[in-house]
């Protein structure tokens, strides 16, 4: 199997596991100082509507190419549904496909936990890209792209009040790249994580973090153009790399306009 020797992912805090699902929203929790009593990450998740990911760059992904995804051979034919995409929430059948996605381009295996926590948390979301064509079907999608993030309280370390968005992972397959899919994903979850913790206040914008593998140039130049800069390095920051690289992390900060 091939994957990018790139980690781009940060490794979600086992506090994050062990959170009840909804007690960071609950009496003294640490989201309170930044969500209004009326505001509810559950509540925006449940409402999430599918959203048209159309590429804005006619003609540079080939018709076939969620085909080839999916099998792994080139398509026989193209059809025109194929260059649709819709993103919407993670579902437990989405799990699976998502889960191979991440293990087939990254350097490391997400435990069920992961996904568990992503599935329930009030404060984390994830978010795919699918087929459009494959909505309505019964059997789970194949998937495009997914990326995940957590709202947390402001970072720790610099006690400011800006509501904290945390990139847990983004990854994209790689058929479905340089279309502006991760631009879109990422958008979006800053847009419905961030304008939950902004509900009923005058924030405009939220502060973004992420760990990237230090050597993985490319989603680095990725977040630079999404307004992030490399604020620090952290030596073995990853420690359960497959192929047992160093795993030395770039964070990345910035402030994301809502
Ligand atoms: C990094 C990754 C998520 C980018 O996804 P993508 O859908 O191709 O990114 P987009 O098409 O939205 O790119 C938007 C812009 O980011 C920059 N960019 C994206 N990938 C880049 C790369 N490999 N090298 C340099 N710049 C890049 C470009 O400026 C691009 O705009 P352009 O295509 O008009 O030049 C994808 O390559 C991927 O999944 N890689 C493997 C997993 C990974 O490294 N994830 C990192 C996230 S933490």
């Amino acid at each position: 199997m091939q994957f990018e020797r790139w980690l781009p992912v940060n490794e979600l805090p086992a506090v994050a596991f062990m959170a009840p699902t909804d007690s960071l929203l609950a009496g003294a929790g640490p989201l309170d100082f930044i969500l209004p009593p009326t505001c509810s990450i559950s509540a925006l998740r449940r409402g999430f509507q599918p959203i048209p990911f159309h590429s804005p760059i006619a003609g540079r992904v080939p018709p076939s190419s969620v085909e080839e995804a999916l099998t792994g051979r080139p398509a026989k034919r193209a059809r025109r549904e194929e260059k649709e995409i819709t993103i919407r929430m993670l579902k437990r059948a989405d799990v699976d496909a998502v889960s191979d996605l991440q293990d087939s381009n990254l350097p490391l295996s997400y435990p069920w936990s992961f996904y568990a926590t992503l599935l329930t948390s009030s404060s984390s979301l994830c978010l795919i890209a699918v087929p459009s064509s494959s909505t309505s079907s019964a059997t789970p999608p194949p998937v495009l792209g997914c990326i995940s993030a957590r709202l947390s309280p402001a970072s720790l370390d610099d006690l400011s009040t800006t509501p904290t968005i945390h990139i847990l992972s983004l990854v994209i397959a790689p058929s479905a790249r340089r279309t502006g899919l991760a631009r879109s994903l990422f958008k979006e979850v800053v847009r419905t994580l961030g304008g939950g913790a902004a509900a009923g206040k005058s924030q405009k914008e939220v502060q973004v973090i992420l760990h990237v593998l230090a050597s993985n140039t490319g989603a680095q130049a990725f977040y630079k153009k999404e307004g992030l800069e490399e604020v620090r390095r952290v030596r073995g920051h990853y420690r359960r790399l497959r192929d047992g690289e160093n795993g030395e992390a770039v964070e990345m900060r910035g402030l994301v306009k809502l």
